[in-house]
């Protein structure tokens, strides 16, 4: 069995097909889905999936969506499915060119970053944290609030050395689709340095599509050629990946 922790099944780009795309994964062993919030717009209809028996869901407010931040959502949490906090985090990516607003965005980015992790704490639910050319600044608001207390998982396209210390507090790493492109040189390198029992996988569907179908829509079915792809960079079997993967998951998420 596969466990997808990333997939945002939530996003219009399922509506038409969303029945198809899941029964193509489970006929591939990719059993579970766990749905990360991002736009609290698409929350209810990631509460609708989870009516089936493999889906989960997370509420939080995406680095992207800061502007929508409000405590009100995260009434959501009390639903059995919901088994997670996030997506939230910093991303520093995507950031205004004007110095001032530039400052602003990240003190507002911090700020929203830092009230999930104590709600998290207050919820006891673990987080699920985006990190995008952050990492440091990440790490330091990870520590300084505890929130290895309930742990999560670094959903983290720029796998980054500096990151790895997170291993040692709780925290687990959502390995997608980045591993198996021509220029992942970085994510290559730093796989193997990751302690397996931290290791889980996700797709980040719609978006990060693997080879061979970058281009296409990505969907939970794709986690196959990521499994793929880690076993032989970390010289286990297909089968071996799937299985620790999934307990980790299992262990980390309480499904
Ligand atoms: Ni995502």
């Amino acid at each position: 069995m596969i466990i997808d922790t990333h997939c945002h099944l939530d996003s219009s780009r399922y509506d038409k097909d969303i029945d198809k795309v899941l029964e193509g994964a489970v006929t591939k062993g990719v059993e579970k889905f766990i749905i990360p919030g991002a736009d609290p717009r698409d929350l209810d209809r990631a509460i609708e999936l989870s009516e089936r028996d493999d889906i989960y869901f997370a509420v939080g407010v995406h680095p992207y969506h800061i502007d929508d931040w409000s405590r009100e959502i995260f009434d959501k949490v009390s639903h059995k499915k919901c088994i997670a906090i996030g997506e939230c985090g910093l991303d520093y990516f995507r950031l205004p060119e004007d110095e001032t607003e530039k400052e602003q965005n990240i003190a507002e980015q911090k700020d929203v970053f830092r009230k999930q992790i104590r709600l998290a704490k207050e919820l006891k639910k673990p987080l699920i944290v985006h990190i995008r050319d952050a990492s440091e600044d990440a790490k330091k608001i990870l520590l300084e609030e505890g929130a290895d207390e309930v742990g999560g998982v670094l959903h983290c396209y720029n796998a980054d050395r500096t990151l790895l210390e997170l291993a040692d507090h709780n925290f687990y790493f959502g390995i997608g689709g980045v591993v198996t492109f021509k220029n992942a040189r970085r994510l290559v390198e730093v796989l193997p340095l990751i302690p397996k029992d931290k290791l889980l996988v996700e797709t980040d569907a719609p978006y990060l599509t693997p080879h061979p179908h970058r281009g296409e829509r990505n969907e939970p079915l794709f986690t196959t050629f990521v499994v793929e792809k880690m076993a032989k960079i970390l010289n286990l079997s297909y089968d071996d990946v799937s299985k620790i993967t999934t307990e980790n998951s299992l262990k980390l998420f309480k499904l």
